[in-house]
């Protein structure tokens, strides 16, 4: 009998041709992902499991997990898996780091652009017919070229966030728990206190993993030492920022405006960012593009090849 491979959602195809050879691989093909209580019942018997950030998988989902060595992610954040608790059941937990780097740092760019020079805005009145003459003073937003930018998190994302700033001859801030010195090699970035980034920045990027340690360090007052020129990034995870505050300080005017790719109660969103006109909101789509997303399946795909052979992963998180 072939060992059995379930992915949880419908994911790039192509990369799983290498699988379908030597492994029976089953699919939930639906267009809702599984509840705790299907994971549950789906999961046992399987060799190997690939799934999503939308997938839960916490002590419960893991303790009906009856053959499978391994849990890759299909992402490269994986606070949705209990990862330590996994490790104590002997589960190898992989992620997708590296291919969404390029993906997600260049999303953070398109949304401090839309952010700063009203590209959202601009084609809402593009399109209600407003456009009747060119105006001095009509859509002003914030210059980028020679700003300050702040990053918050020195990881891989971090890292070519910076990097793609060098054209626009910016000074470079950043944050970390710790400092780390390659990172500024790389990006002629100085580290700084939390507090001096934000309150010198025009630009703030976060890009932390979501931990117990990140979980609402931007909050309140946060937001009030930021200048009021000043563009908040979010495309890491939601609750890193407290997404109330956000909406208090966007229309408080602490901050100029905001760009988010992700929110604290995902897909849910604070109603009250709908009505502000300084956001741009988008769903979820830092690693959204063709190239990346088969880059991830492939990852994924590998990994569970790899765990299956008995041989190493290429990341293991656990
Ligand atoms: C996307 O958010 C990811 O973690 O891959
Ligand atoms: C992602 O790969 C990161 O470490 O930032």
């Amino acid at each position: 009998m072939k060992p059995k491979v379930y992915i949880t959602y419908r994911i790039p195809e192509k990369p799983l041709d290498l699988l379908k050879e030597r492994y029976e691989l089953l699919i939930n093909g639906s267009d809702n992902y599984l509840t705790k209580e299907e994971l549950c019942l789906n999961l046992k018997g399987m060799d190997a499991i690939i799934c999503t950030l939308m997938d839960p998988i916490d002590k419960d989902v893991i303790d009906s997990i009856d053959r499978a060595k391994i849990i890759a992610n299909y992402a490269v954040g994986y606070n949705n898996i209990d990862f330590e608790y996994a490790a104590k059941k002997g589960i190898i937990v992989t992620n997708t780091p590296g291919v969404l780097t390029n993906a997600t740092a260049d999303l953070a760019w398109a949304l401090l652009f839309s952010v700063a020079r009203r590209i959202v805005d601009s084609d809402r009145f593009t399109r209600d017919g407003k456009f009747k003459k060119w105006e001095p003073t009509l859509l002003l937003g914030q210059e980028v070229t020679g700003k300050t930018l702040g990053i918050i998190g020195a990881g891989k994302i971090g890292s070519n966030f910076a990097k793609k700033a060098s054209g626009f001859n910016m000074r470079i801030l950043y944050y970390n728990r710790s400092r780390n010195i390659e990172f500024e090699k790389e990006t002629n970035a100085s580290y700084v206190d939390k507090a001096t980034l934000l309150k010198e920045s025009d630009f703030v990027s976060i890009h932390v993993p979501l931990t117990s340690e990140t979980r609402h360090m931007i909050g309140i007052n946060e937001f009030k030492m930021m200048k009021r020129t000043s563009i908040f990034i979010n495309t890491s995870r939601g609750p890193v920022v407290d997404e109330k505050a956000l909406v208090n300080a966007l229309k408080e005017g602490y901050i100029w405006g905001a760009g988010l790719d992700v929110y604290e109660n995902e897909p849910q969103i604070e109603p009250e960012l709908f009505k502000l006109e300084n956001v741009v909101l988008a769903p979820h789509i830092g690693s959204a593009t063709a190239e990346t997303r088969e880059k991830m399946a492939e990852i994924a795909v590998k990994n569970v090849q790899a765990v299956l052979e008995g041989q190493k992963p290429l990341n293991c998180i656990n």
